[in-house]
C-alpha cells in the first residue's frame, strides 16, 4: 500500500465533459484510486452545463476512461469502485442559484478541491458563486491555463479569483511540471554536487530547449489561432524548464522557495527588442508537408481555417538571463508543431577545456553534454570524451555516452502521467508543482514585448514543411552563433 497518507475530499470538475476531463483528468483519477491514493470517502462530482440524463454522461465518461486508460490497467473491481464515487451534475457555471445544489452534494465534506476545466473568462464567476453558498473557505481552486491571452488579461483573471481566494489555496496547473524527468531536474540538479559546482558560467557554454510536437492543430483551430506557439507553449512550458534549469539552489523545498528563485530567472531574462528581435527570434508557420510517410495539410488549410492568418506554429529563439551565474551564456529555445518527431529534451553544453593538446582535426568533438530527454524515451545521458580503444588508434578521441534510461532502471515502475501527479498534490495541499501568480505575470511580460515586437515590425511567419524540424532561419539562429542544434536533426 502506498506509505502517502491523502485526505478525504470532495473533487468537483467543472468541464467535465471537456476535451481535458475526458482525456486526461478523469483517467488521472481512475489511476490515482487504482494506486490506493483516493481516500474511500473522497467523493467525484463531474459538472458541465449538458442537462437530461446523468446517466448518460457516466456512461459516456466510462467510455473515454476505457480509451486513455491501457486495457491491462482497467481492472473491474478498481472501476467499480471509481464509479461508486462518480456523480454528474448539470449546472450553469455562472448561475448562482445552480451552486445551491452543488453546496449539497458537497454536504458537510470538509475539503472541496473545484477543477476548473473551463475558459478562463468563467473562471471569477465559478469563484464568487462558490463563495456565496459558503463553499469558498473549505476550497482549493485549480486553475487550468492559458490563463489570459497577455499581461493585462491574466491579471484581470488572476484579480478574479483572489478576491474569493487566498494565493496558499490557488494551484494554477502547468502540465510540465507534472512529468516525471521534469521533477528529476530538481533532483539531479540539487542532489548531485557534481553538476552544481559547474552550473554556471564559467563552465557552461550554452543551453537548448527543444519541445518539439509531431501532431498539428487536431482540431483546435479557433483556440490555437487566436493564441499561436508563443502563447502555447513558450509563456508556460518552456519558460518553466528554463527556470528549473537556471534557478540558484532553493533553502529547502518548499513551494515558496522553489518559486521565488523562479521568478527571479523570469526577472533577470533580457528583453529581446528592436534589431534583436530578427536575430534572436524566428517565427514559422507549418505549410503542407508529410509526417509518418503521409500527406498532410498546412496550417492554412486545416479543419475550421482561414486562409489568412499570420499565428506562428513554430518559434526559435535565443534568450539571455542578466545574472552573475549566467552571464554570456545563451539559452536557445524551440518549439513547433508538425515536427518530424515528437521530443522533448534539455541539452547542455560545458565549454572546452582552456588548453588543447589532441589532434586539431577531432576538436570540433570535444566538449561535455548534460542531455536531459524529457519525453519520449525519458532518461539522462552525459557525453563524456574517452580514448578509442585499439593500438592502431594512438590518442584518437571519442565521445559517448554515460547513460541512465529511467524505463530500463526502473523497469517495473510506470511512468505516471503528468497530471496523476498535479491531481495528487492537490488533494494533499502541496503547491510547490504549481505556479504562482508573478511567475505568470513576468512570463507574460516578457512574452507580450515580443509579441508586441512582431507587430511593430509586421513580421509574417517563416513556411516550413511539416514533418521538418522549422524553418531555415531557426539554423541560422543558432549557427550564427558558431554552435548547431543537438543531434541528429
Ligand atoms: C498544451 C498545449 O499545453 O501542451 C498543446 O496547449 C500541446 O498545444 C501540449 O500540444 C503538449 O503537451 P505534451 O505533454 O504532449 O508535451
Amino acid at each position: 500500500m502506498p506509505s502517502i497518507i491523502v485526505e478525504p475530499c470532495t473533487f468537483a470538475l467543472f468541464g467535465a465533459l471537456g476535451d481535458l476531463a475526458l482525456r486526461k483528468l478523469f483517467p488521472a483519477l481512475y489511476q490515482l484510486d487504482r494506486a490506493g491514493l483516493l481516500h474511500a470517502d473522497t467523493q467525484i462530482l463531474a459538472l458541465a452545463r449538458d442537462a437530461g440524463d446523468a446517466q448518460l454522461y457516466l456512461q459516456q465518461i466510462e467510455q473515454h476512461l476505457r480509451r486513455h486508460v491501457p486495457a491491462a490497467e482497467v481492472d473491474a473491481a478498481v472501476l467499480q469502485r471509481f464509479q461508486a464515487r462518480l456523480s454528474y451534475l448539470s449546472m450553469d457555471f455562472l448561475e448562482a442559484d445552480d451552486y445551491l445544489l452543488l453546496a449539497e452534494q458537497v454536504g458537510s465534506s470538509e475539503r472541496l478541491i473545484a477543477y476548473f476545466a473551463t475558459p478562463a473568462s468563467v473562471y471569477g464567476g465559478i469563484c464568487a458563486n462558490l463563495a456565496a453558498v459558503g463553499l469558498a473557505e473549505r476550497t482549493r481552486a485549480v486553475l487550468e491555463k492559458p490563463i489570459g491571452h497577455d499581461l493585462e488579461s491574466s491579471r484581470a483573471v488572476n484579480d478574479a479569483v483572489a478576491q474569493y481566494f487566498p494565493e496558499t489555496r490557488i494551484y494554477r496547473i502547468d502540465h510540465y511540471l507534472g512529468k516525471e524527468t521534469v521533477q528529476n531536474l530538481i533532483a539531479l540538479r540539487f542532489a548531485n554536487s557534481l553538476f552544481e559546482t559547474q552550473w554556471n558560467q564559467n563552465h557552461i557554454s550554452h543551453v537548448e530547449i527543444t519541445v518539439a510536437e509531431k501532431v498539428g492543430i487536431e482540431g483546435r483551430w479557433g483556440y490555437f489561432d487566436q493564441a499561436g506557439q508563443l502563447r502555447d507553449m513558450i509563456q508556460n512550458h518552456l519558460l518553466q524548464l528554463l527556470c528549473l534549469i537556471a534557478m540558484d539552489p532553493p533553502s529547502d523545498l518548499s513551494a515558496d522557495s522553489i518559486r521565488d528563485e523562479k521568478v527571479k530567472v523570469l526577472r533577470a531574462l533580457a528583453p529581446i527588442t528592436g534589431e534583436q528581435l530578427s536575430q534572436q527570434v524566428v517565427r514559422g508557420q507549418y505549410v503542407a508537408g508529410s509526417s509518418d510517410g503521409k500527406a498532410v495539410p498546412g496550417y492554412l488549410e486545416e479543419e475550421n481555417s482561414n486562409t489568412r492568418s499570420d499565428t506562428e506554429t513554430f518559434v526559435a529563439l535565443r534568450a539571455d538571463i542578466r545574472n552573475w551565474r549566467w552571464a554570456g551564456v545563451p539559452f536557445y529555445l524551440r518549439t513547433g508543431k508538425r515536427m518530424a518527431e515528437k521530443m522533448s529534451q534539455i541539452v547542455i553544453h560545458f565549454k572546452v577545456p582552456p588548453h588543447y593538446i589532441f589532434d586539431p582535426e577531432q576538436r570540433q568533438l570535444i566538449g561535455n553534454k548534460l542531455i536531459i530527454r524529457l519525453q519520449p524515451d525519458e532518461g539522462i545521458a552525459l557525453q563524456v570524451m574517452t580514448k578509442d580503444q585499439g593500438l592502431d588508434k594512438g590518442m584518437q578521441l571519442r565521445s559517448g555516452p554515460l547513460q541512465l534510461n529511467f524505463s530500463d532502471t526502473y523497469r517495473s515502475a510506470r511512468v505516471p502521467d503528468a497530471y496523476e501527479r498535479l491531481l495528487l498534490e492537490v488533494m494533499r495541499g502541496n503547491q510547490n508543482l504549481f505556479v504562482r501568480k508573478d511567475e505568470i505575470e513576468h512570463a507574460w511580460q516578457w512574452c507580450d514585448q515580443l509579441i508586441a515586437g512582431w507587430k511593430r515590425q509586421g513580421d509574417a511567419p517563416k513556411p516550413y514543411a511539416a514533418g521538418t524540424w522549422g524553418p531555415m532561419g531557426s539554423i541560422a539562429l543558432i549557427t550564427r552563433d558558431g554552435r548547431s542544434w543537438y543531434g541528429d536533426l
